[in-house]
């Protein structure tokens, strides 16, 4: 059920409850995600991905607090749980049946391809160990389990970092051979990577991430943010002296923060040569000045659990509302089915052998386009934008019908291909065409 391009965009956004928030994930993710929630036009999920909490953590108690703290936050930050859906993954039983359909049609030297898991094993052959030691099939699973997330919603855009990227063209690739396969059920997602709320470095300069233990906690209470922003690493440079803003983690941090006036601000002071201490008090300055509030409503929120729990659960209501039918469709689509139903008209038929097809489709930009599908629902080709429906049409007939000059003559109407490629691509209509002539007798 492709959603038509008048119906709200739809973003969906998960995070894993392994750890205690910190300003990285604040800056990377939640104050974006919480603002764009309320634009007009946007219809927002959000949601505690536990399921993938188990993957790496193996302390229950750490699980239940960070899933409370995460919780928290967003709310804390402006979510609006009445506006958006807002839900805790565990409490969706249709994800893992998904899980289950998307695992099907997912070849397993995709999966190979993880960059999580590759690191796993790059890490296990470089120690000289068997490459599998320590990768449990969760690990393996990790970017299905992700893809059910998405595709249950059928979610337009995913805001990711750069790390997840991959995990969403592989759940578009799920996607795809879905509804080659089974018809048209989903929608294609898309990863949505914005450059301005980009990484924040940590501590110690590297990105802040909790792997490295450089991080700086989002709530913490005042006097501890501003003994964290103290151990930013600087250089030994003294008071007195001009400072380089490139490179400087405390200038970055800052600039996450702070207005393009306030940023110009420190830039002179730097090249005035600011002290390290004064900088640093402006840093904590600025981010109190901001989390305050919100830390103030975090804490209200941590000392009601039950509440969240009560949200959770509604959230999880209304998500199922969706979840529910959209199964349903989908058990019907594969062939789980009433066998007391009759085989109707979407029953017992002779399965059709797979061929290359075309698909049009429309996009948000408002072009026609389409694409040329092996049998697998592998894209060979990829159209760029027509004006009309008309003008894509006319495109393919003539690939149909001049195919591998066709090839040549359309190359600027064709996103670029290499030469293995054009191959495929060649091939399949070769195939194609031989597939719908007369003589084939079929
Ligand atoms: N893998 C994501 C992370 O660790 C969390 C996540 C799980 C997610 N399922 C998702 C993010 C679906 C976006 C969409 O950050």
């Amino acid at each position: 059920m492709a959603t038509s391009s008048s119906a709200p965009l739809r973003v969906l956004t998960g995070i894993t409850p392994s750890g205690t928030p910190h300003l990285g994930n604040y800056v990377g993710s939640i104050r974006h995600s919480v603002r764009q929630s309320v634009a007009p036009g946007v219809e927002s999920f959000f949601f505690l991905a536990d399921y993938h909490a188990l993957i790496k953590v193996q302390e229950p108690a750490l699980i239940q607090r960070s899933t409370l703290e995460i919780a928290a936050s967003w709310l804390a930050c402006g979510l609006d749980p009445e506006r958006v859906t807002f839900y805790r993954q565990s409490d969706i039983v249709e994800i893992p049946e998904l899980t289950w359909f998307l695992t099907c049609v997912t070849g397993k030297g995709v999966l190979n391809r993880a960059h999580a898991y590759k690191a796993q094993l790059d890490k296990n052959i470089a120690k000289g160990e068997d490459p599998d030691a320590d990768v449990t099939a969760g690990l393996f699973m990790y970017p299905v389990l992700m893809g059910a997330d998405i595709l249950m919603f059928n979610a337009h855009k995913v805001p990711v970092g750069r790390d997840q990227v991959q995990h969403i063209e592989m759940a578009r690739d799920m996607a795809q051979r879905f509804n080659h396969q089974y018809g048209e059920h989903f929608t294609l997602p898309e990863a949505e990577i914005d450059d301005a709320v980009a990484t924040l470095p940590g501590l110690d300069g590297r990105k802040m991430s909790k792997s490295y233990g450089n991080t700086i906690a989002m709530f913490a209470p005042r006097a501890q943010l501003q003994k964290q922003i103290a151990s930013i690493v600087t250089d030994s440079r003294a008071p007195g002296e001009p400072k380089d803003t490139e490179g400087s983690a405390l200038f970055q941090i800052y600039q996450a923060f702070a207005s393009a006036d306030e940023t110009e601000a420190l830039r002179k002071a730097y090249a005035e040569g600011i002290g390290w201490g004064d900088a640093k008090q402006m840093l904590f300055e600025r981010i109190d000045l901001e989390v305050a509030p919100l830390r103030a409503r975090y804490e209200a929120l941590m000392n009601d659990p039950a509440e969240i729990e009560r949200i959770l659960l509604i959230g999880a209501e209304k998500a199922r509302k969706l979840a529910r039918p959209f199964m349903a469709e989908l058990r019907h689509a594969v062939g789980l089915r009433n066998l007391a139903a009759g085989s109707g008209k979407g029953g017992v038929r002779k399965a059709k052998v797979a061929k290359p097809s075309f698909k049009q489709y429309r996009e948000r930009d408002g072009l026609f386009y389409f694409k040329l599908l092996d049998a697998h629902g592998t894209a060979l080709l990829q159209s760029r934008g027509f004006a009309s429906p008309q003008e894509a049409g006319r495109a393919i007939a003539a690939l149909q019908q001049q195919r591998g000059a066709a090839l040549a003559t359309l190359a600027d109407r064709l996103e670029p291909a290499g030469p293995e490629e054009l191959r495929a691509a060649n091939e399949a209509l070769e195939a194609l065409a031989e597939a719908t002539t007369p003589t084939d007798g079929s």
